[in-house]
């Protein structure tokens, strides 16, 4: 490692040789491709979800596994679902089977493209049933492999609830060809709508229904982050010092959070020297900073009422309940419309120790809004 290299990266799914801990998980999501099983992932946005994915699949790739990951962020239509599909094809195979790829490639049916824009209804429908075949043709891609190699798939299906986007039965055409995949292909799907993926999995009229068992992905432990962030530290000659306690605090084990903030301290250290509580504050100051234009987008979008909630929550020092009344709601019914919206979107998460029973995800919103939410 360069010393002069700072060693937290906090914008990017993270190399397998930085994850921190994830075995658990990693063995557990291995443990069940292996026996042919299905899985998911639901945790909020950074919270390591890619990361972890990317190791599961450095790890069924060195036992002989195909791996295909497919990003579905922002797709709007069944043609950019395939045609996503068939470009994480082309780009992630190797060797032989991406010779294979390239021949089969050509038997595809075309993915049709209606020009972008609004088109009437009738129009949209006809497209949408046309933009069926070309997708099941690429989803059968791993069974075709299977049949001619013998090499089983591991396809991991990244921001998964986007495929709704497309149409509400976008799940139900794409189990139609995957639930005969048998030994031939593993699937991992993974999403941070957390209200959106209990709808896909856990609905009992949806087609994922009962499909894949969900993999947890709780915050990183504060020992797994102390050793690692020390050690990082010492290797490129500098000492965390006095910044470790209040950094472990206030991150929560959020893993972005806990990765920006420790750049942030890192970059305050000099070569060979220490950081102090003073260097700490500086570097609070500067994440904060950093995140201003973010957290006041978020801010922005939300209700009057789910701010309410969302700084009850933060504030931790009434009952929800009572903040609702207080902030001029009238009954719970306000109150609990807002925790399931942000539930849903992973703004917010259970937490036992506190006072509401709920925290917000985002350690640095939260410090955010405590603060005063004043602009920076
Ligand atoms: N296990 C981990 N160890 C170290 N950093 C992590 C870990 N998981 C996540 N991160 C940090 O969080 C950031 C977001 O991770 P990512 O995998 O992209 O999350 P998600 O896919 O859930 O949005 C990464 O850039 C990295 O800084
Ligand atoms: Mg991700």
């Amino acid at each position: 490692m360069i010393a002069s290299m700072n060693p937290f990266r906090y914008s990017e799914p993270v190399p397998v040789e930085d994850l921190i801990n994830r075995d658990d998980e990693t063995q557990k999501l291995l443990r069940r491709a292996d026996e042919s099983n299905n899985s998911r992932i639901v945790a909020p946005r950074r919270f390591g979800k890619t990361s972890l994915l990317r190791r599961v699949m450095h790890e069924t790739r060195n036992v002989g596994w195909a791996t295909v990951y497919v990003d579905f962020f922002g797709v709007l239509t069944l043609a950019d679902i395939s045609q996503r599909i068939e470009r994480a094809y082309a780009e992630q195979l190797e060797g032989r089977l991406a010779s294979w790829f390239a021949g089969a490639r050509r038997m595809l049916r075309p993915t049709l493209r209606a020009g972008g824009g609004p088109l009437p209804g009738s129009v949209e429908v006809t497209l949408e049933a046309q933009a069926e075949s070309p997708l099941l043709d690429r989803l059968a891609l791993p069974r075709r492999l299977h049949e001619r190699h013998g090499t089983r798939t591991l396809v991991i299906f990244d921001e998964f609830q986007d495929v709704l986007a497309a149409t509400d039965r976008a799940d139900a055409v794409i189990r139609s060809e995957i639930q005969h995949h048998g030994d031939a292909a593993s699937y991992i799907f993974a999403g941070s709508h957390v209200g959106m993926m209990r709808e896909l999995f856990a609905n009992p009229r949806r087609a994922f229904y009962g499909q894949a068992a969900p993999v947890e992905l709780p915050p990183l432990t504060a020992e797994d982050v102390a050793v690692y962030i020390a050690a990082r530290f010492q290797r490129t000659e500098r000492d965390i010092g006095m910044a470790l306690d209040p950094l472990l605090a206030l991150a929560q084990g959020h893993p972005q959070r806990t990765m920006l903030l420790a750049h942030t301290v890192w970059e305050l250290v000099p070569k060979g020297e220490s950081a102090t509580e003073e260097t700490w504050r500086a570097a609070y100051e500067r994440a904060i900073h950093q995140v201003s234009d973010e957290l006041r987008t978020t801010w922005t979008a939300l209700s009057t009422s789910n701010r309410r909630v969302l700084t009850a929550i933060a504030e931790n020092t009434t009952a929800l309940y009572a903040a609702g009344r207080r902030h001029g709601g009238s009954r719970g019914g306000a109150v609990n419309t807002a925790i399931h919206g942000l539930r849903d979107r992973g703004e917010i998460s259970e937490d036992t120790s506190t006072r509401s029973g709920y925290r917000l995800t985002d350690p640095l919103l939260a410090a955010w809004i405590v603060d005063g939410r004043a602009g920076t």
